[in-house]
Formats: C-alpha cells, sequence, structure tokens
C-alpha cells in the first residue's frame, strides 16, 4: 500500500492536486490561497510542493493529497485512492501482487542489469551486428558503452533461459517488461538501447530493427514498474553534468539522435518519446535549467508540439527556443553524419519559440489577404496568450500589431471581443467531444489490437490497417495488456461486446452531430425538415 501511494504522489504534485479546488499563489517556498472550508477572510491555506503537504490554519487540518481529496470530496480513503490512481496512471492492480512492490522492484532492475550485460556480450560477440552499429550507425566504441548499447539475438528464448539459470522467475521477467505474450523474449534481433534512469539504473530498452523496414522500427518497453513513458528523459543521466554546465538542454526526437549528439559533442541532448513531450518532462528538465531547445522536425507534428510546449513553458518560466537549421537533414543524427560542426552550430544558433513560430505561420499563411490576416492574428494571439511575462507579452504585442499594421489596441481588442468568449465556449464543447472521440479511438484501438495479433478471433474485423510503425506497436502493446492471456473464445467473445459499444458510441456521435446541425438551422424550416427527414431515415 505505501508503494502505490509514493507512486501516486510522485506523479501528482500537491499543488496540482489542491490546485483544482483552491486558486492558490505563490508565497515564498510555499503556495497559499483560501480555505475551501472556512470561512477565513485572509489566506490561510498553505501547500508545500517541496514536502507534499497542505496545511488550513482556519480549519485546522493538514495532510497530503490523499486526506486533502478525503475532506475536500468527503470520501473514504479507498475512493480517494482509486480516484487519485487514475488520475495518477497508476493501475491499482499491478500493485496487488503478494510480493511487495519494493521487492518486484528491485527483482526486475537485477533482471534488466543482468540482461543489459547479456546484450553487450551478444554484441561484441556478433560480427554482423557490429558492422550496423560501429560503420552504419558510425558510433565509436566509447559512445556504445556509454549507452550500453547491445544486440537481442534471434533466439525465441536465449534471453529468458539465460535469466531463469540465474534464478529468475517468469513473473520477475515479466515484471521486467523483456516477455512477449507467448512467455518468450519480446526483444530478438535488435539493437538494445538501455533506458537508464537518473540514477544510472536500466529500467527498459528502445530496440531498433536491424532490418532495412522491419516493424516496428523501434520496440519499446511497455509501462512497467518501472518504466512510465510520460516521465522518462532518455539520456538525462548522461546529459545532466552537461545540462549544469551549459545551463542549457537540447530537445531531439530521436533515441540515436541523441547518442549521435553525444558523440558529436553536444552532451546537452535529451528526448522524450517522439513529440510526446508531457509537463512531467518539461517539469523534470526546469529543475536543471529554464533554458531548453527543442530541435524538432518543421512538419505539421513538429509546430504543434512547439506550439504545446509553449503552452506549457510558459507556466514553468521557461525560455524556449527552436533550433531548426538542418542544411537538409531530416533529422539531428543525419546532419551529424553530414557534419558534427553543423549539429554544432544549429544549437548554438537557436531562436526565440515564439520568433520561430510566428516566422512559420507568416510562410504559410498569406498575409496580403484578409483572410490570411485574420488567421495569422488568430493564431498569434492565441500563442501571445500563453506567455507569463507582462515584458515579453508587450514586445510580441507589438511585433504583430506592426506586422499586420494595426494597433496594438485593435489587435488586444480582438482577443477581448473575439477571441476570449470564443475560447470558453470551445473548451467546453470540446471537452465533451473528445471523451467520446476517446471512447471511439480507445474501442478502435482495441478491435485492431486483436485484428493483428488476435490470430482467428481477428479475422472478421474489417477495420483499416495502420501502416505506421510507432501505432502497429502501440498495439502491440495494447494486445499484451488486454488480451495477452486471452484464449481464442475469450477473444472473440470479447470482439462482439467491441463491435456492440462501437456502434453505440457511432451512433451517439451521429445523433450530436444532427443536434449541432438542427441548433445552426434554427431560423430556417425548411433546412430543420430536411434534417428531420434525414433523421428519421436512420
Ligand atoms: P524516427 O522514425 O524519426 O526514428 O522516430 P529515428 O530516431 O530517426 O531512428 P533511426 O535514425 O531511423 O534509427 C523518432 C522516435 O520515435 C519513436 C522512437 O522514440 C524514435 O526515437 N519511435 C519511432 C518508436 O517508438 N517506434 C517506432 O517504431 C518508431
Ligand atoms: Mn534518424
Amino acid at each position: 500500500m505505501e508503494d502505490v501511494k509514493e507512486e501516486i504522489k510522485s506523479r501528482l504534485p500537491v499543488e496540482d492536486v489542491v490546485g483544482e479546488y483552491v486558486e492558490l499563489s505563490r508565497a515564498g517556498r510555499s503556495l497559499k490561497g483560501r480555505s475551501p472550508w472556512g470561512v477565513d477572510k485572509t489566506p490561510s491555506f498553505m501547500v508545500s510542493p517541496e514536502k507534499g503537504i497542505w496545511h488550513d490554519f482556519s480549519a485546522n487540518k493538514g495532510g497530503d493529497i490523499f486526506t486533502f481529496i478525503m475532506e475536500v470530496e468527503g470520501i473514504s480513503f479507498r475512493e480517494a485512492l482509486e480516484k487519485l490512481a487514475a488520475k495518477a496512471g497508476v493501475e491499482l492492480k499491478k500493485y496487488q501482487g503478494d510480493k511487495k512492490v519494493s521487492e518486484r522492484k528491485l527483482r526486475a532492475k537485477e533482471a534488466l542489469e543482468l540482461a543489459t550485460k547479456y546484450y553487450q556480450f551478444a554484441l561484441s560477440k556478433n560480427k554482423a551486428v557490429c558492422e550496423y552499429v560501429f560503420y552504419k550507425r558510425n558510433l565509436n566504441k566509447k559512445t556504445v558503452k556509454e549507452f550500453r548499447i547491445g544486440y537481442a539475438p534471434s533466439s525465441k528464448d536465449a534471453l529468458s533461459k539465460f535469466l531463469g539459470s540465474k534464478k529468475f522467475s517468469k513473473k520477475e521477467l515479466e515484471d521486467a517488461g523483456l516477455l512477449n505474450q507467448y512467455g518468450g523474449d519480446l526483444f530478438r534481433k535488435r539493437m538494445m538501447i538501455p533506458f537508464i534512469d537518473t540514477n544510472g539504473t536500466v529500467i527498459g530498452y528502445t530496440a531498433r530493427t536491424l532490418e532495412k523496414d522491419g516493424i516496428p522500427k523501434y520496440l519499446n518497453t511497455p509501462e512497467t514498474l518501472l518504466f512510465n513513458k510520460s516521465r522518462f528523459v532518455f539520456g538525462l543521466y548522461q546529459a545532466k553534468p552537461a545540462i549544469r554546465e551549459k545551463n542549457y538542454v537540447v530537445i531531439v526526437e530521436g533515441n540515436m539522435d541523441v547518442i549521435s549528439s553525444h558523440q558529436a559533442g553536444v552532451k546537452t541532448a535529451v528526448a522524450t518519446s517522439g513529440t510526446a513531450m508531457t509537463e512531467q518532462h518539461l517539469k523534470m528538465l526546469s529543475n536543471l535549467t529554464s533554458d531548453v531547445r527543442l530541435a524538432y522536425d518543421g512538419d505539421e507534428a513538429g509546430l504543434k508540439a512547439t506550439e504545446r510546449a509553449i503552452n506549457l513553458a510558459g507556466a514553468l518560466g521557461i525560455s524556449l527556443s527552436v533550433i531548426s537549421d538542418y542544411h537538409g537533414c531530416k533529422d539531428p543524427d543525419e546532419l551529424i553524419q553530414k557534419d558534427p560542426k553543423l549539429w554544432q552550430e544549429a544549437v548554438e544558433n537557436c531562436k526565440p519559440a515564439m520568433d520561430y513560430l510566428l516566422e512559420r505561420y507568416e510562410e504559410i499563411l498569406n498575409l496580403s489577404t484578409a483572410q490570411g490576416k485574420k488567421e495569422y492574428s488568430d493564431l498569434a494571439v492565441r500563442l501571445i496568450s500563453y506567455l507569463k511575462d507582462p515584458v515579453i507579452k508587450k514586445h510580441y504585442e507589438q511585433l504583430v500589431a506592426k506586422r499586420l499594421d494595426v494597433s496594438v489596441e485593435d489587435l488586444l481588442a480582438k482577443k477581448l471581443s473575439s477571441s476570449k468568449p470564443r475560447r470558453l465556449k470551445q473548451v467546453k464543447t470540446t471537452v465533451d467531444k473528445t471523451s467520446l472521440d476517446t471512447t471511439i479511438k480507445v474501442i478502435e484501438d482495441r478491435l485492431l489490437a486483436i485484428q493483428l495479433f488476435g490470430g482467428d478471433a481477428g479475422s472478421k474485423i474489417n477495420l483499416k490497417m495502420p501502416e505506421d510503425d510507432t501505432t502497429i506497436e502501440l498495439l502491440s502493446d495494447v494486445f499484451n495488456k488486454y488480451y495477452g492471456d486471452f484464449d481464442e473464445a475469450a477473444l472473440k467473445k470479447e470482439v462482439l461486446e467491441l463491435q456492440k459499444r462501437y456502434q453505440m458510441a457511432l451512433k451517439k456521435i451521429e445523433t450530436e452531430n444532427f443536434a449541432k446541425e438542427l441548433e445552426a438551422a434554427i431560423d430556417d424550416d425548411e433546412k430543420t425538415n430536411e434534417i428531420l427527414r434525414k433523421m428519421k431515415k436512420k
């Protein structure tokens, strides 16, 4: 029980949990606000982010996030635990094994340490793979050693057998995330790159196929007791000293980009999983430095991710910039292969993320048309609203106003009249829609997972097959997680159930769309009748 409580606490900062009920403002090392119970006239409610506790001087009570939720919601400890576990993305079930979780974690770490050594040894013995690592990927011995790169042999259970002979049970290997759904080795015939946590402990792997079009390109350890994707920063263990020394961090998309970057002398590089940077990632990094440089692709996903990062960064007091000069290369690794100097320069020549995004929007939108100006100002006003510092805010307001040839007052008027109320309304409707969309997505993923990996049970599902490796890998994770131990009959039953739920969710969306159409056509009788006729037909 202590384990799961600690795990949840480590994922949910007290100020975030309390902050949903009490408006908090900073007061030195603590935060203060008004008591959610009391009738205090002055703020008498304190939160200490460092200690993870709160205290209410007016009501004379205090505690941690669990007691807070119990008190404020008037629910039992068990209910508070379930609520916070769901919020933190912690699976309570995982913690109900007979062994204590701390022991299980320790054994999993031991298994992974031994596995890493095994993979390292296997690499040294395989000439073809050495050729890939040292010549094709151009890594040197020092780098391979520092990042503990290895090779998983192609046999279906070489590692399991080896670890079995070292007295590791199947359950322990499963806890470590080393097994597939059949109890054999998850990783085969792949270059193994360990995930190393900030203590230097191996907690999982990302494993690259050695085949040209192998699927998935990277197979990653699933979420385990040790590995949590949204909190893991790849390369941070190796990059920490350099980040402290240089006082900046470079975030790249790929793990191989991190490794190449270190070899090229830019040792401040780390990666979050692709562009999926979370607030937790940024928070961890903001403890080390406030100068964060993003090296994302200039594609749509990269732009979106950059915009999201600006929003997160504003609240954390981070100054965010973008590295964009790739000389036509597709990622930092490729640029480094061309010339490490070019990468070093690109990192030096980064520019503020706001400037970068505004310039990109300018390129994409045609500012000589009214529509182009409108879209540009919508985007710019939204970006500016993320900024917290008043001086920086003013700077960009002036810049954008000038670019549009309007006064700052006009720009701000736009913000007040159109963007604010609309945003509020948008937020509300999108919340509902997203939850329905999420439901559909979840069902779709499960059906696809069964279609791909469920053998006969999946043969009757006819969804469009995904083509990209990341999705396929994700679906493989979904399958292992939910259906790893299902037999065929159970799977078939699940398919029927999922299909039923899928139809229901689709129907609900359809109804909602009709409702929206009706609302829009409220003044047009003819149109209203037409929509009603359409609805009847369904
Ligand atoms: P990329 O496809 O850009 O790979 O994915 P890369 O880093 O350039 O790899 P190389 O150079 O071809 O070896 C970027 C990141 O997305 C995640 C990985 O974290 C990868 O580093 N990814 C990609 C996966 O997790 N699985 C995949 O199948 C593909
Ligand atoms: Mn690459």
